[in-house]
Protein backbone atom coordinates (compact mmCIF):
# COMPACT_ATOMS: atom_id res chain seq x y z
CA UNK A 1 0.00 0.00 0.00
CA UNK A 2 1.17 3.25 -1.24
CA UNK A 3 1.10 6.15 1.63
CA UNK A 4 -2.02 8.11 1.87
CA UNK A 5 -2.88 10.83 -0.89
CA UNK A 6 -0.25 9.24 -3.32
CA UNK A 7 -0.62 7.13 -6.23
CA UNK A 8 1.62 4.59 -7.63
CA UNK A 9 2.80 6.72 -10.12
CA UNK A 10 3.63 9.84 -7.63
CA UNK A 11 6.04 7.49 -5.40
CA UNK A 12 7.44 5.91 -8.31
CA UNK A 13 7.92 9.35 -9.75
CA UNK A 14 9.32 10.34 -5.83
CA UNK A 15 12.01 7.92 -5.74
CA UNK A 16 13.04 8.40 -9.53
CA UNK A 17 13.72 11.89 -8.91
CA UNK A 18 15.16 11.73 -5.66
CA UNK A 19 17.74 9.22 -7.13
CA UNK A 20 18.69 11.25 -10.01
CA UNK A 21 19.45 14.23 -7.35
CA UNK A 22 23.08 15.65 -6.89
CA UNK A 23 23.07 15.96 -3.40
CA UNK A 24 22.05 11.78 -3.70
CA UNK A 25 25.25 11.14 -5.21
CA UNK A 26 27.16 13.58 -2.82
CA UNK A 27 25.81 11.39 0.10
CA UNK A 28 25.46 7.84 -1.07
CA UNK A 29 29.09 7.83 -3.50
CA UNK A 30 28.57 6.01 -6.54
CA UNK A 31 26.66 3.09 -5.72
CA UNK A 32 23.41 3.50 -4.28
CA UNK A 33 22.86 0.07 -1.86
CA UNK A 34 23.93 -0.92 1.26
CA UNK A 35 27.44 -3.28 1.15
CA UNK A 36 28.35 -1.30 -2.16
CA UNK A 37 30.49 -2.97 -5.02
CA UNK A 38 31.72 -6.14 -2.22
CA UNK A 39 28.32 -6.71 -1.90
CA UNK A 40 27.78 -6.86 -6.03
CA UNK A 41 30.69 -8.70 -6.78
CA UNK A 42 28.69 -11.35 -3.63
CA UNK A 43 25.34 -11.31 -5.41
CA UNK A 44 26.76 -11.88 -8.96
CA UNK A 45 29.30 -14.52 -7.34
CA UNK A 46 26.21 -16.10 -5.67
CA UNK A 47 24.20 -15.98 -8.77
CA UNK A 48 27.06 -17.63 -10.96
CA UNK A 49 26.78 -14.97 -13.34
CA UNK A 50 29.24 -16.22 -16.36
CA UNK A 51 31.68 -14.67 -18.91
CA UNK A 52 28.92 -13.71 -22.52
CA UNK A 53 25.83 -14.02 -20.62
CA UNK A 54 23.36 -11.81 -20.99
CA UNK A 55 22.17 -9.22 -17.68
CA UNK A 56 19.68 -7.08 -17.08
CA UNK A 57 20.22 -4.32 -14.19
CA UNK A 58 17.01 -3.20 -13.14
CA UNK A 59 16.74 -0.06 -11.44
CA UNK A 60 20.05 0.85 -12.63
CA UNK A 61 20.32 3.84 -10.94
CA UNK A 62 23.54 5.35 -11.72
CA UNK A 63 25.33 2.37 -13.66
CA UNK A 64 28.13 1.11 -11.29
CA UNK A 65 26.77 -2.27 -10.47
CA UNK A 66 25.94 -2.32 -14.36
CA UNK A 67 29.80 -1.38 -15.27
CA UNK A 68 31.47 -3.89 -12.58
CA UNK A 69 29.81 -6.53 -13.71
CA UNK A 70 30.41 -5.95 -17.16
CA UNK A 71 34.62 -5.35 -16.11
CA UNK A 72 34.46 -8.11 -12.97
CA UNK A 73 32.19 -11.12 -14.50
CA UNK A 74 32.50 -10.20 -18.69
CA UNK A 75 28.63 -9.74 -19.05
CA UNK A 76 26.87 -7.89 -21.27
CA UNK A 77 24.59 -5.26 -19.37
CA UNK A 78 21.29 -4.14 -20.37
CA UNK A 79 19.97 -1.64 -17.32
CA UNK A 80 17.01 -0.06 -16.93
CA UNK A 81 15.77 2.82 -14.85
CA UNK A 82 12.59 5.06 -14.69
CA UNK A 83 15.07 8.30 -13.88
CA UNK A 84 16.17 9.64 -17.42
CA UNK A 85 18.86 11.85 -15.37
CA UNK A 86 20.08 8.17 -14.16
CA UNK A 87 20.04 7.07 -17.36
CA UNK A 88 22.24 9.64 -19.09
CA UNK A 89 24.47 9.62 -15.67
CA UNK A 90 25.27 6.04 -15.90
CA UNK A 91 25.14 5.86 -20.38
CA UNK A 92 28.09 8.69 -19.33
CA UNK A 93 29.75 6.31 -17.11
CA UNK A 94 29.59 3.29 -19.71
CA UNK A 95 31.32 5.82 -22.37
CA UNK A 96 34.14 6.86 -19.81
CA UNK A 97 34.94 3.59 -18.82
CA UNK A 98 34.80 2.13 -22.85
CA UNK A 99 32.27 0.13 -22.23
CA UNK A 100 29.40 1.53 -24.33
CA UNK A 101 29.20 -1.74 -26.82
CA UNK A 102 28.46 -4.06 -23.60
CA UNK A 103 26.57 -1.56 -21.49
CA UNK A 104 23.40 0.38 -22.28
CA UNK A 105 21.24 2.05 -20.30
CA UNK A 106 17.54 3.08 -20.86
CA UNK A 107 14.45 4.36 -19.19
CA UNK A 108 11.93 1.82 -18.61
CA UNK A 109 9.31 0.89 -15.81
CA UNK A 110 9.89 -1.89 -13.59
CA UNK A 111 6.44 -3.21 -14.43
CA UNK A 112 6.29 -2.97 -17.83
CA UNK A 113 9.87 -4.05 -19.02
CA UNK A 114 10.98 -2.78 -22.77
CA UNK A 115 12.36 -6.49 -23.54
CA UNK A 116 10.92 -9.35 -25.21
CA UNK A 117 10.88 -12.52 -23.43
CA UNK A 118 13.48 -14.90 -21.99
CA UNK A 119 15.79 -12.33 -23.13
CA UNK A 120 18.31 -12.63 -20.33
CA UNK A 121 20.39 -15.12 -18.62
CA UNK A 122 20.39 -13.21 -15.26
CA UNK A 123 18.61 -10.24 -13.81
CA UNK A 124 20.16 -8.47 -11.09
CA UNK A 125 18.34 -5.77 -9.27
CA UNK A 126 20.07 -3.89 -5.95
CA UNK A 127 17.68 -1.63 -3.38
CA UNK A 128 14.76 -1.60 -5.24
CA UNK A 129 12.77 -4.25 -5.87
CA UNK A 130 11.70 -2.92 -1.87
CA UNK A 131 10.61 0.34 -3.69
CA UNK A 132 8.01 -1.45 -6.49
CA UNK A 133 4.81 -0.68 -5.37
CA UNK A 134 3.33 -3.57 -7.76
CA UNK A 135 5.79 -6.20 -6.35
CA UNK A 136 3.87 -9.26 -7.95
CA UNK A 137 4.20 -7.31 -11.27
CA UNK A 138 7.45 -6.36 -11.40
CA UNK A 139 8.13 -10.16 -10.02
CA UNK A 140 6.32 -11.37 -13.22
CA UNK A 141 8.18 -9.02 -15.49
CA UNK A 142 11.51 -10.89 -13.85
CA UNK A 143 10.14 -14.11 -14.92
CA UNK A 144 9.05 -13.05 -18.54
CA UNK A 145 12.62 -10.96 -19.45
CA UNK A 146 14.51 -14.66 -18.21
CA UNK A 147 15.44 -17.22 -20.47
CA UNK A 148 14.91 -21.07 -19.11
CA UNK A 149 17.48 -21.77 -16.23
CA UNK A 150 17.89 -18.03 -15.89
CA UNK A 151 18.83 -16.43 -12.31
CA UNK A 152 17.22 -13.28 -10.60
CA UNK A 153 19.95 -11.68 -8.18
CA UNK A 154 18.51 -8.90 -5.54
CA UNK A 155 19.60 -7.50 -2.13
CA UNK A 156 17.46 -5.46 -0.31
CA UNK A 157 16.29 -3.55 2.20
CA UNK A 158 14.23 -6.40 4.71
CA UNK A 159 12.16 -5.65 7.88
CA UNK A 160 11.23 -8.01 10.46
CA UNK A 161 7.23 -9.43 11.28
CA UNK A 162 7.21 -6.67 13.57
CA UNK A 163 7.22 -4.41 11.04
CA UNK A 164 8.27 -1.05 10.59
CA UNK A 165 7.69 2.25 13.29
CA UNK A 166 4.95 4.47 11.58
CA UNK A 167 7.44 7.77 11.35
CA UNK A 168 9.48 5.56 8.85
CA UNK A 169 6.39 4.03 6.71
CA UNK A 170 5.54 7.35 5.27
CA UNK A 171 6.51 8.69 1.96
CA UNK A 172 10.26 9.69 3.12
CA UNK A 173 10.56 6.33 4.57
CA UNK A 174 9.65 5.23 0.76
CA UNK A 175 11.93 6.82 -1.04
CA UNK A 176 14.44 5.64 1.46
CA UNK A 177 13.79 2.03 0.44
CA UNK A 178 12.52 1.53 3.81
CA UNK A 179 8.80 1.31 4.26
CA UNK A 180 7.92 -1.59 1.84
CA UNK A 181 10.19 -3.26 2.91
CA UNK A 182 9.51 -7.16 3.40
CA UNK A 183 11.32 -9.75 5.26
CA UNK A 184 13.92 -12.03 3.02
CA UNK A 185 10.77 -14.57 2.76
CA UNK A 186 8.46 -12.43 1.83
CA UNK A 187 10.65 -11.55 -1.11
CA UNK A 188 11.15 -15.01 -1.96
CA UNK A 189 7.71 -15.99 -1.91
CA UNK A 190 6.79 -13.06 -4.40
CA UNK A 191 9.16 -14.43 -6.85
CA UNK A 192 8.19 -17.68 -6.23
CA UNK A 193 4.52 -17.32 -7.22
CA UNK A 194 5.95 -16.10 -9.88
CA UNK A 195 7.84 -19.41 -10.86
CA UNK A 196 11.11 -18.34 -9.73
CA UNK A 197 12.34 -20.96 -7.16
CA UNK A 198 14.56 -19.77 -4.18
CA UNK A 199 18.22 -20.78 -4.45
CA UNK A 200 20.09 -19.03 -1.53
CA UNK A 201 19.65 -16.35 0.74
CA UNK A 202 21.64 -14.05 3.05
CA UNK A 203 21.56 -11.98 5.69
CA UNK A 204 23.98 -8.56 5.20
CA UNK A 205 22.42 -6.12 7.69
CA UNK A 206 25.66 -4.91 9.09
CA UNK A 207 25.74 -3.42 5.59
CA UNK A 208 22.81 -1.05 6.40
CA UNK A 209 24.02 -0.53 9.58
CA UNK A 210 27.07 1.26 7.76
CA UNK A 211 25.35 2.43 5.14
CA UNK A 212 23.00 4.64 7.59
CA UNK A 213 25.95 5.61 9.45
CA UNK A 214 27.56 7.01 6.13
CA UNK A 215 23.95 8.98 5.40
CA UNK A 216 24.20 10.72 8.79
CA UNK A 217 27.55 11.28 9.01
CA UNK A 218 28.22 12.71 5.45
CA UNK A 219 24.82 14.66 5.82
CA UNK A 220 26.41 16.10 8.99
CA UNK A 221 29.69 17.26 7.46
CA UNK A 222 28.45 18.47 4.14
CA UNK A 223 25.56 20.98 6.09
CA UNK A 224 28.41 22.13 7.98
CA UNK A 225 31.36 22.94 5.65
CA UNK A 226 29.08 24.14 2.89
CA UNK A 227 28.01 27.62 3.60
CA UNK A 228 23.87 27.40 4.56
CA UNK A 229 24.26 23.63 3.49
CA UNK A 230 24.34 24.65 -0.80
CA UNK A 231 25.27 21.19 -1.63
CA UNK A 232 22.25 19.89 0.19
CA UNK A 233 20.00 21.91 -1.92
CA UNK A 234 16.06 20.79 -1.68
CA UNK A 235 17.01 17.94 0.55
CA UNK A 236 15.43 18.43 4.13
CA UNK A 237 18.64 18.10 5.96
CA UNK A 238 16.47 17.51 9.70
CA UNK A 239 14.05 15.21 8.35
CA UNK A 240 17.37 12.84 6.75
CA UNK A 241 19.18 13.02 10.21
CA UNK A 242 15.74 12.28 12.09
CA UNK A 243 15.07 9.22 9.71
CA UNK A 244 18.44 7.99 9.54
CA UNK A 245 18.54 7.97 13.53
CA UNK A 246 15.45 6.04 13.51
CA UNK A 247 16.47 3.76 10.93
CA UNK A 248 20.00 3.02 13.08
CA UNK A 249 17.53 2.21 16.08
CA UNK A 250 15.23 0.07 13.84
CA UNK A 251 18.64 -2.07 12.61
CA UNK A 252 20.21 -2.15 16.29
CA UNK A 253 16.65 -3.82 17.00
CA UNK A 254 16.82 -6.25 14.41
CA UNK A 255 13.36 -4.20 12.51
CA UNK A 256 15.37 -3.53 9.65
CA UNK A 257 17.90 -5.21 7.96
CA UNK A 258 19.47 -6.20 4.29
CA UNK A 259 19.22 -9.41 2.56
CA UNK A 260 20.58 -11.39 -0.57
CA UNK A 261 18.15 -13.58 -2.31
CA UNK A 262 19.13 -15.47 -5.72
CA UNK A 263 15.89 -17.73 -7.38
CA UNK A 264 16.26 -19.41 -10.45
CA UNK A 265 13.76 -20.32 -13.51
CA UNK A 266 13.51 -23.95 -14.14
CA UNK A 267 15.45 -24.82 -17.62
CA UNK A 268 13.08 -26.14 -20.24
C1 LIG B 1 18.31 3.02 -4.17
S1 LIG B 1 18.47 3.31 -5.88
C2 LIG B 1 19.48 1.90 -6.36
C3 LIG B 1 20.22 2.10 -7.66
C4 LIG B 1 21.17 0.98 -8.07
N1 LIG B 1 20.48 -0.29 -8.19
C5 LIG B 1 22.32 0.85 -7.09
O1 LIG B 1 22.31 -0.09 -6.29
O2 LIG B 1 23.24 1.68 -7.14
C6 LIG B 1 16.85 2.84 -6.50
C7 LIG B 1 16.71 3.03 -8.00
O3 LIG B 1 15.47 2.44 -8.42
C8 LIG B 1 14.93 3.21 -9.49
N2 LIG B 1 13.52 2.85 -9.61
C9 LIG B 1 12.56 3.03 -8.68
N3 LIG B 1 11.39 2.54 -9.12
C10 LIG B 1 11.63 2.01 -10.36
C11 LIG B 1 10.83 1.32 -11.30
N4 LIG B 1 9.53 1.10 -11.06
N5 LIG B 1 11.40 0.90 -12.45
C12 LIG B 1 12.72 1.13 -12.70
N6 LIG B 1 13.53 1.78 -11.82
C13 LIG B 1 13.00 2.20 -10.67
C14 LIG B 1 15.21 4.64 -9.03
O4 LIG B 1 15.13 5.56 -10.10
C15 LIG B 1 16.63 4.48 -8.47
O5 LIG B 1 17.61 4.71 -9.46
Amino acid sequence: MTPAGLSAAEVKACCAAAYSSDAVALVLGDSFHPGGRPLTRRLATVAGLQSGERVLDLASGPGTTALLLAQEFGVSVDGVDLAAASVARASAAAQAAGLAERVRFQLGDAEQLPFPDDAFDAVISECAFCTFPDKTTAAAELARVLAPGGRVGLTDVTVSAAGLPPDLAGLAGWVACLADAKPLDGYADILAAAGLERLAAEDHDEALAAMVEQVRARVTVLRSVTRSGAALQGVDVDRVLQLSAQAATAVQQGVLGYGLLVAGRRAA
